[in-house]
């Protein structure tokens, strides 16, 4: 075993940088054995440097973050700090002065990927990226690495542990949104802010990471199609009970039939409780691939958490300090696919869409015309009436997102309905 340690700096030392500090220490005698050579913690960046920090001498802790990274003698720069500056400034700086990093950073990943990757590939140094997407599972190396032989067609993931901890106590409890989103953050699974969890920012971030590594094509935040659970109602899950579903808030990245095109979204969705997916509850996370050869996948596991998510950036860690032992670097950006991405109107799902309607003669006559005028097929329909007013739920066959909208479009024309309650799209089978 080399005895030159390998210096490593650290951004961050909150609730992922902490767990990142401690196992590095702990572990310290099995992570040199692994590498073939000791890891030396040489720098610790933070904003509040008079906070008590268990473990971590006093003199390696730094408010000058900039001055860390342009030592020069760092082999890997770890960075948890999160959001785009300083991380995107200290990332490019640590990979000028020669370090290769490992980063937790979802946020920073799907805006700015590309450009990271190509600053690494220009300085010959690694960028590795586990914890961004889903905690604790492995995700990133088994897309890259395990299936690099393989074609990916599909992934369907619970990728936030937050809005999948508030649809399953909807689910199991019959509380409404508010109520579940009041546990969640009494628990401390919801942020003070829940915002980029229940509009689904933060699993959109994630979407774009994955579709970009499955697919070898760039796919942008933007190309994200986005829209978040606070809409989901109590009477939404009866509804998915009585088809046999349940709902999540699900990152869908899927390869068009023809293969020519991909398509990268966020929304809440039925699935039947017979996929595997349904199965996954409280705040844990899980993906599930599907791939040409190797057929269908599950990825389960915590999505968060301070240990889970260090564990995630301690595996980059070995990687990379073992690439760079071998004077290596492991695999960068695959781009080369290049497919364009498609919008959302070229999605084709099933809809459950439940409205409310006029309880007279004709009405379902007139509702079904609508849906045959824009080329949508009608699966099933249920009606219940009562007083003089009805609800009417239609599950549509396969039809593109475009047609849906022109539907529901002209469906809130007619006299005859009152409302467009709910629709939701219906996944997974
Ligand atoms: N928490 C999770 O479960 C989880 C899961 C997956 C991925 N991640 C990702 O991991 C990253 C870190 O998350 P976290 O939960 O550990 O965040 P956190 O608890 O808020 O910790 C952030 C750390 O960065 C430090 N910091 C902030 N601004 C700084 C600056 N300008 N210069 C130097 N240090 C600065 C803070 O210093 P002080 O300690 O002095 O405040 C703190 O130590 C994020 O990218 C996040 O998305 C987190």
């Amino acid at each position: 075993m080399r005895t030159r340690p390998l210096k490593v700096a650290l951004l961050g030392c909150g609730v992922v940088g902490s767990e990142v500090a401690r196992i590095m220490t702990t572990h310290a005698d099995d992570l040199a054995a692994r590498i073939g050579a000791p890891v030396e913690l040489a720098g610790v960046a933070v904003r509040r440097p008079d906070r008590v920090r268990e473990g971590i001498p006093a003199e390696l802790i730094t408010t000058d973050a900039t001055a860390l990274v342009k030592r020069g003698d760092l082999d890997v720069v770890v960075e948890v700090i999160g959001g785009i500056e300083p991380a995107r400034s200290l990332i490019a700086t640590a990979f000028e002065h020669g370090a290769s990093v490992v980063s937790a950073n979802k946020a920073l990943l799907a805006q700015d990927g590309a450009a990271l990757h190509a600053a690494a590939e220009e300085h010959g140094k690694d960028l590795y990226y586990e914890a961004a997407v889903a905690g604790a599972i492995p995700l990133i190396r088994p897309l890259r690495e395990s299936l690099a032989g393989d074609k990916v067609n599909r992934v369907l993931g619970i990728v936030n542990g937050t809005t999948n901890f508030i649809l399953d106590k909807m689910d199991t409890t019959g509380a409404g949104y508010q109520e579940a989103l009041d546990e969640a953050t009494a628990l401390g699974y919801a942020e003070a802010d829940p915002t980029a969890d229940v509009e689904g920012f933060d699993a959109a971030a994630k979407a774009a990471i994955l579709a970009g590594i499955a697919f070898h094509t760039r796919v942008r935040l933007d190309d994200v199609y986005r829209e978040g659970m606070t809409e989901v109602t109590a009477a939404d899950f009866a509804s998915a009970k009585e088809m046999g579903c349940t709902i999540k808030l699900l990152a869908i990245c899927e390869r068009a039939a023809d293969g020519a095109s991909v398509t990268a979204r966020v929304h809440p969705a039925m699935i039947p409780l017979t996929h595997p997916l349904a199965s996954v509850r409280g705040a844990y996370n899980a993906v599930f691939v599907e791939s040409d050869a190797a057929g269908q996948l599950m990825f389960y596991g915590p999505g968060a958490g301070g240990a889970p998510t260090a564990s995630a950036v301690l595996g980059d860690l070995v990687a990379v300090c073992r690439n760079r032992l071998n004077g290596a670097t492991g695999p960068g950006e695959s781009a080369y696919a290049a497919l364009p991405v498609s919008p959302m109107g070229e999605v084709v799902t099933r809809y459950h869409i439940s409205l409310d309607v006029a309880d007279k003669p004709g009405v379902l006559a007139q509702v079904a015309t609508v849906f045959a005028e824009h080329g949508v097929s009608i699966d099933t329909v249920r009606q219940q009436g009562k007083d003089g007013e009805a609800s009417l739920v239609v599950v549509t066959h396969r039809a593109s997102d475009a047609a849906l909208v022109g539907t529901v479009e002209a469906l809130r024309n007619l006299d005859t309905v009152r409302g467009v309650a709910s629709i939701m799209r219906v996944e997974g089978e």
